[in-house]
């Protein structure tokens, strides 16, 4: 695997690829990876070489007040994990690399980009959207790989990728869990031993809706209350936001109607909170019937 860390040398490495007629595949990551991150990685490999994979804790996606500064960085790791995978090109620039002085143009996806993790994160998703167009174009793959975990990333990516008639195709992917159902994340490294066990809240919580679903519910002020009650329990988790929205225009829904996602960002900690999100994909089946994913 060879490390890349400034962007002429990417746009070098991705330019013989694509001389030799290659499929690039491309994985953008934040790093501290876990078997989220290398699940994506594995169906990049599945059907693409080379693999790049980025590792960027990229500023412009947090607030001030957020957690920049402690998120967590473990590069010797990291590279040995996808060493181990086969990936060919891993890309760690600094930020200097992405934005040198006088940076001034950023890419933002409107309406999408102000609701629910929007809203509670001011200026995060143009952030995003802005550094995922860059890795794009520095790395020219044909496809990009990301979560189902950050499903309105992953919207308001597949929206820009259309509007900007990007060539890279935009591949999503399952949410992976623990074995207690605690959706993979970098930021779980912040909980300690009893906010662990209290932050499997989201998912039980999601799981309750998902069994009313399948029972029959549709009402989202119900779904709406599973969540809720089972995130209520946990004198350590202060809810953010619970919504049940439809997968295509992110818009709150009254009732289950079409693809949709019921979504969850809370607080888990007391002192220096973590703030997780997960969600369900609940899609319509013939019938009446939803196909629920957690
Ligand atoms: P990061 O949080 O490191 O996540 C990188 C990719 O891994 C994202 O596409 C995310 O959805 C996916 N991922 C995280 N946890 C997952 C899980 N449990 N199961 C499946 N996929 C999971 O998301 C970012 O970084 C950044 O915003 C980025 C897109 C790299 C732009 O900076």
């Amino acid at each position: 695997m060879e490390i890349i860390r400034t962007v002429e040398w990417m746009k070098e490495a991705s330019r013989a690829a694509r001389d030799l007629s290659r499929r690039i595949g491309f994985v953008p990551t934040m790093g501290a990876l876990h078997e989220g991150h290398l699940s994506l990685v594995r169906a990049a490999m599945a059907e693409h070489r080379p693999v790049v994979v980025s590792i960027f804790v990229n500023p412009a996606q947090f607030g001030p007040l957020e957690d920049f500064t402690k998120y967590p960085r473990q590069l010797e790791k990291d590279a040995a994990l996808l060493e181990e995978l086969g990936v060919d090109f891993l890309f760690t620039p600094e930020a200097s690399e992405i934005y040198p002085v006088g940076f001034r143009t950023y890419v933002n996806v409107e309406g999408l980009s102000d609701r629910l993790e929007g809203k509670s994160r001011p200026g995060h998703f143009r952030g995003v959207t802005t550094v995922v167009l860059k890795l794009l174009e520095i790395v020219q793959p044909h496809s990009a790989f990301f979560g189902r975990k950050d499903a309105q990333q992953t919207r308001i990516i597949r929206q820009m990728a259309r509007d900007l008639n990007l060539s890279t195709e935009i591949a999503v992917l399952p949410i992976v869990r623990e074995p207690d159902g605690l959706a993979m994340s970098s930021r779980n490294a912040y909980l300690g031993a009893e906010e662990r066990r209290a932050a499997t809240a989201l998912s039980r919580g999601l799981a309750a809706a998902a069994a009313a679903i399948e029972a029959g519910e549709r009402n989202s002020t119900v779904l709406i209350e599973k969540v809720r009650n089972m995130l209520n329990a946990q004198p350590s988790i202060r809810p953010d936001y619970v919504e049940l929205v439809s997968e295509e225009t992110f818009e709150p829904a009254a009732k289950l109607s079409g693809a949709s996602l019921l979504l969850v960002a809370a607080f888990v900690g007391v002192s220096r909170p973590a703030r997780l999100i997960d969600n369900l994909l609940a899609t319509p089946e013939p019938g009446g019937r939803f196909r629920v994913t957690l």
